[in-house]
């Protein structure tokens, strides 16, 4: 299949839709309004869109990502009053997360209506919907006149994409076009959060964070179990995505956590202790750390820049990740990170870990799926 190219020039530059990019955006629509896919920008990852009224292109979509059935898609809306059509009811507690997060970086949980076919939400009664913030999603979702339903638009088991480049690495002639709308603004997939039992629950971290929902409904949310670590084979995870073996790089990964949460000589000392007991059993090996870490082994910025650095007799890839006081930083490249790593051919990575709070939380969600919840605490 021939994959065309939309390159948004103008929004790249000077984050305004102007007409040729909205020509372009238009183009992109109709392909989705007649059946075909187009991965498209948004502020957590890219999304690999397909019409969510049409059972077709649910299908198309599994199959271009090469995607377990039963792992629902979640449908994007442009405006709000889209929703009263795909979902059956809007809880008060909904309608209160609604207005203080939508648009942005949330996805809630409802019981489907009649018009969202199974195929979309992998045989379940419920449909997951976000109305997404990035300006690009919204006017594809417009002009489309129908909500698009979109997982990351990476292939199944590769980390999300969060760049034009991943999207072509992974969907090149899989689908019918790509938008190219710049880098992800946040880097990780959406905060998901169920409400159609009872007590909301959270699915999945995300930038709206665990502490966000709970100050703003003013109560405890239920966490899932898929978030407390590996699941065994009798959990049955509410999020089905979540039994999946996702955002894994090809490399065994470790992370190594301080209990004080904070970058000392323990830290480091336990970095040098792993680099010298693995260097004998992996080829290549991947430090994922914050700048302050780095720093404290001794790796100067130029090191940083050049990518790898001689430790403990060890040629190490480096991946400086950000300072430890803007987690935006550091949850922005993880996908990306992980990427290069496979691309490098990496067998090794160590990651330092964080203490789990505010962004930190669904940053060291990611980390551990990717280290399939190996931590070392020091
Ligand atoms: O930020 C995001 O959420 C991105 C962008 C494109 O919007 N999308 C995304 O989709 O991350 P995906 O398919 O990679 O992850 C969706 C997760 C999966 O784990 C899936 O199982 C879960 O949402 N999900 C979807 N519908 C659900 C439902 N009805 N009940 C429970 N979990 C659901
Ligand atoms: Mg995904």
């Amino acid at each position: 299949m021939d994959t065309k190219l939309f390159i948004l020039k103008d929004y790249k530059e000077n984050g305004h839709i102007l007409d040729k990019d909205s020509m372009m955006i238009n183009e992109a629509a109709t392909i989705i309004r007649k059946g075909g896919l187009v991965a498209f920008p948004t502020e957590t990852v890219y999304g690999l869109g397909g019409n969510a009224l049409v059972k077709e292109s649910a299908l198309k979509i599994y199959k271009a990502k090469g995607r377990p059935q039963d792992n629902p898609l979640i449908v994007h809306i442009g405006d709000i009053s889209a929703l009263r059509k795909i979902v059956r009811e809007v809880s008060p507690e909904a309608l209160v997360l609604i207005d203080r997060f939508w648009p942005g970086p949330m996805t809630l949980i409802f019981k489907k209506s009649v018009i969202i076919p199974y195929e979309t939400t992998g045989g379940l009664e419920t449909v997951a919907v976000r109305f997404p913030s990035n300006p690009v999603a919204q006017k594809l979702i417009t002009l489309a006149k129908v909500p698009i339903a979109a997982p990351s638009a990476n292939l199944s088991g590769h980390p999300s994409a969060t760049s034009f480049r991943h999207c072509v690495e992974d969907l090149m002639g899989k689908v019918d076009a790509i938008l190219d709308g710049g880098d992800s603004q946040i880097g990780l997939e959406s905060t998901i959060i169920d409400l159609t039992e009872g007590s909301p629950r959270l699915l999945r971290p995300g930038a709206i964070t665990l502490e966000m929902l709970e100050e703003t409904l003013n109560r405890k949310l239920e966490l899932d179990a898929a978030l407390m670590g590996p699941l065994s084979k009798e959990t049955i995870p509410k999020a089905p995505g979540m039994k999946y073996r996702h955002y894994a790089p090809q490399a065994t990964m470790v992370i190594l956590r301080s209990k004080e949460d904070r970058v000392d000589k323990k830290l480091t000392g336990e970095v040098i202790r792993l680099i010298d007991t693995s260097k004998s059993k992996y080829q290549k090996l991947a430090l994922l750390c914050s700048d302050e870490c780095l720093k404290a082994l001794g790796i100067s910025d130029d090191d940083v820049k050049k990518g790898s650095k001689v430790l403990s007799d060890t040629r190490l890839i480096l991946k400086a990740m950000g300072s430890r006081d803007d987690p935006e930083s550091i949850a922005h490249d993880i996908f990306e990170d992980l990427r290069d790593c496979d691309r490098l051919g990496v067998d090794f990575i160590i990651a330092e870990g964080y203490k789990e709070n505010g962004l930190f939380g669904a940053v060291m969600n990611r980390l551990k799926k990717a280290a399939s919840w190996q931590i070392i605490d020091v």
